[in-house]
């Protein structure tokens, strides 16, 4: 990484390495730590949550947003996800859906592995065209079918 990682981003790497650690991973084995920044610039921090009916998994990222979201806390700057994979993963298009709730295009997603932040992206190149609310206000003014 040839850019300047931000003292902040620093210690929302080591909050997300450190939560990664309680991930409840026992079928994929696959841990990961998530870390929203807030605009305040505190931190919230998230681990997958798995389940033996595969489908009731909750990834790291979506239960940083719920933990913010339900204590009162829906204004996220950047975001941090840690995975041990070789190439750093990007949050899965679930997750992305869910950020595009709270986050602005520019918002930066770092991902990094065990030892250190590899790359950032930006919200939008991970997720050009989210799907949001202009889009159900257009179907309710275009709606003429009955029900
Ligand atoms: N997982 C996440 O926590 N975040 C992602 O963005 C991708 C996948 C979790 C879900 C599951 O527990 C495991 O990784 C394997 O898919």
């Amino acid at each position: 990484m040839k850019q300047k990682i931000p003292d902040i981003v620093q210690k929302a790497y080591r909050a997300a390495l450190a939560t990664r650690k309680l991930a409840h991973a026992p079928y994929s084995k696959f841990k990961v730590g998530a870390a929203l920044i807030t605009k305040k610039g505190e931190i919230i921090t998230g681990c997958n949550v798995e389940n033996a009916s595969y489908g009731g998994t909750v990834c790291a990222e979506r239960t940083a947003i719920l933990k913010a979201v339900s204590e009162g806390e829906k204004n996220f700057a950047q975001v941090v996800v840690v995975t041990d994979a070789k190439e750093p993963a990007t949050p899965c298009a679930f997750c992305l859906q869910v950020m595009a709730e709270f986050l602005k295009p520019n918002a930066k997603i770092w991902v990094g592995d065990l030892k250190q932040i590899r790359h950032s992206y930006t919200f939008a190149e991970l997720l050009p065209h989210p799907f949001g609310p202009d889009q159900l206000k257009d179907a309710r003014l275009t709606k003429t079918e009955k029900d």
